[in-house]
């Protein structure tokens, strides 16, 4: 009788443990449904962004894709900045301007080309091409779901676009991977 209790209370509580636990910076696996609503939500030192790691390597321990829930409100951008992965943007909300420049083969990015994004929208930047994404929508708050290949994604960032390729700053881990980075660290030691 008592082990059956200690079976049933474990059965009713697991599925909680299990998403206390792997909330956050967890590689041993993550819940196979989940809510959105629920996931950790932060700007990282970002005013206006709304980040969510839906699915992570540095967070969740997966190898090969990296996918995103971003929220930029009005006049609020990413940096300038490139990474050796491909990366597809889906826009939930919202509307947009996509800065980018083809020119990963010159020494700089200079002047980018500019797309207009809008709801329902979905574009592909190349491997390496500079890019930009701003929320030049004044009324309403940009969302995107972005994937990655190839994560943790490093990335170089530039002050403008007439810095050179070679003195971009590669920022490793990025800012929503920095708490999970420290904590495989010390995991280690
Ligand atoms: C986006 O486009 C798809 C394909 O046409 C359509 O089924 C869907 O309803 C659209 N979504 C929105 C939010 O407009």
């Amino acid at each position: 009788m008592g082990e059956l209790r200690v079976i049933a209370f474990l059965l009713a509580f697991s599925p909680f443990i299990t998403a206390v636990t792997s909330s956050q910076c967890s590689t041993n696996g993550i819940p196979l449904v989940r809510d959105i609503s629920t996931l950790p939500q932060d700007n990282y030192g970002r005013p206006g962004l709304s980040h969510i790691t839906v699915a992570g390597s540095l967070m969740h321990g997966l190898k090969e894709v990296e996918i995103w829930l971003q929220t930029f409100a009005p006049g609020t951008h990413t940096p300038i900045h490139r990474h050796s992965c491909e990366e597809v943007f889906v826009v939930l909300k919202g509307s947009g301007t996509l800065y980018l420049s083809p020119n990963s083969h010159a020494k700089t990015p200079g002047k980018p080309e500019e797309f207009q994004i809008f709801s329902n929208s979905t574009f592909y930047v190349p491997v390496n091409d500079v890019h930009q994404l701003w929320n030049t929508n004044e009324n309403e708050d940009l969302q995107v779901l972005v994937v990655i290949s190839r994560p943790p994604v490093k990335i170089f960032m530039y002050n403008d676009w007439l810095m050179p390729h070679t003195a971009a700053t590669l920022k490793f881990p990025y800012f929503w991977d920095e708490h999970c980075y420290q904590t495989d660290v010390k995991d280690e030691l």
